[in-house]
């Protein structure tokens, strides 16, 4: 297969090592799991993005989940740009976060009153930091297989055996967080038990409802309702991270999609419509207790910035259209089944986990729920294959535990000729 020129991003790539540590701002962008080096992107759009060299790419990254709409959506583009006119930030209260707040708390049952911030990161941390204010507690409970951002005390992964403390997947956290962190298996709801009658100090249990950071790890429906019932229960607060699902697999999110009510919900991603925006959300009498009402402190110099809330509210309308998420689904499912359906006919050792909009290709015929059933040795296909697939114009985020994700701008003419460059790229590599 022939190789494509990148001559110009792998310049630019050693050019930007020299100043950034790894050469990019956020590690997964390093092509460290797969073959060759990172692309630089000079535009987007629709399903499309174009590297530095002009080869063209159709991108199932999707800048990570926010571009639902796919690249440069136009109504997303005009919503800044007439944004833009006004001005670009006033540290005071604006229009635009009553709009956005109006448009979210009135479609989304499970939310009474939200805040906004610039990242999914500060979203968490400042949910865990009002789930400890509220309740009193210190101690947190995560899952393995989920990420939350790079909160200090939730950069923890189990240590050894089950319901352990954690250790930190990071150096620089240190210990006395690390401690305040349990780790546990997902889709165990015994071991969320006895964890919880041990430890009577846990402020909050925070899960990805739709893990989509360690593969795409599908829960039961029965797990998930299990632990509604068990932080009741305990007397904790449930913490869906939503950063992901928010706004992908419905309006409502995971929380709408198994009609679950968590206490706080994390946003980030397409709530900014591919700008910095995040936010947290829940119960009115817990978000209560955030400054400058209550006593949880909480701040940001551009939070609800008035340009980036004016992509949001694009997106948000956008995809309030009846029918929105049917439609991504379907497409999906016609995406997923087809490659399904070569992979089964030719018995290759593959599967697609899929929900909503998003898919994972999995090196293993058997459903995938927890990290551990991963098989690390099998990355080593999914490397080879980003590699042959990029050569043929198809963009995979760079590494096998991320998923994929279909955007509005995906035209089935899209998704049949990357049926044929993925079912092709199969063949050579199985
Ligand atoms: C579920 C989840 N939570 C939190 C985050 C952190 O969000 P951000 O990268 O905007 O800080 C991410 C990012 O991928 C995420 O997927």
């Amino acid at each position: 297969m022939k190789k494509l020129n990148r001559k110009k991003s792998e310049k630019l790539f050693k050019e930007a090592k020299k100043m950034f540590p790894g050469g990019v701002h956020s590690p997964v962008r390093a092509f460290k799991s797969v073959e060759g080096s990172p692309l630089f992107i000079k535009k987007g759009n629709g399903s499309k993005i174009y590297d530095v060299d002009n080869n063209e790419y159709l991108d199932f990254c999707c800048s990570w989940g926010p571009l639902i709409l796919g690249h440069n959506n136009s109504y997303v583009r005009k919503s800044i740009a007439k944004a833009l006119t006004l001005g670009t930030s006033f540290g005071t209260p604006s229009p635009a976060g009553n709009e956005i707040g109006k448009l979210i708390l009135e479609n989304h049952r499970y939310l009474d009153m939200i805040r906004f911030v610039s990242s999914g990161t500060e979203a968490v941390m400042s949910a865990i930091r009002l789930a400890r204010g509220f309740t009193g507690k210190s101690k947190l409970i995560k899952f393995d297989g989920c990420y939350h951002g790079h909160v200090d005390s939730l950069l923890v992964k189990a240590g050894s055996g089950l319901a352990t403390f954690g250790v930190s997947t990071s150096a620089g956290v240190p210990e006395s967080l690390v401690k305040e962190t349990l780790v546990l298996p997902l889709n165990d709801l015994a071991i969320v038990e006895k964890t919880l009658k041990k430890n009577k100090d846990v402020a909050a249990v925070i899960i990805e409802p739709i893990p989509a950071n360690n593969g795409l790890l599908l829960q039961d429906k029965k797990y998930l309702k299990g632990l509604r019932k068990l932080c009741t229960k305990y007397k904790t607060l449930l913490i869906f991270d939503e950063v992901i699902s928010g706004f992908r697999v419905g309006f409502e999110g995971a929380a709408g999609y198994y009609k679950i009510k968590p206490d706080l919900i994390t946003f980030g991603k397409i709530i900014g419509g591919g700008m910095p925006v995040g936010a947290f959300g829940g119960r009115k009498d817990i978000m209560k207790h955030v400054a400058p009402l209550g006593a949880v402190y909480q701040a940001g110099t551009l939070s609800a910035n008035p340009i980036a809330l004016s992509a949001g509210i694009a997106m948000l309308k956008s995809v309030l259209k009846k029918g929105f998420y049917e439609v991504q689904e379907k497409k999906t499912t016609y995406f997923v089944s087809k490659i399904l359906k070569h992979a089964q006919k030719k018995n290759y050792p593959f599967n697609i986990q899929t929900i909503g909009s998003i898919f994972w290709f999995t090196f293993s015929k058997s459903r995938i729920t927890t990290a551990d059933q991963i098989d690390a040795s099998k990355m080593k296909i999914f490397s080879k294959m980003h590699g042959a697939l990029l050569n043929r114009g198809v963009y995979l985020g760079p590494s096998g535990y991320e998923v994929g994700f279909i955007s509005s701008a995906h035209s089935y003419k899209d998704l049949d000729a990357a049926i044929k460059k993925i079912t092709k790229t199969m063949d050579e590599i199985f």
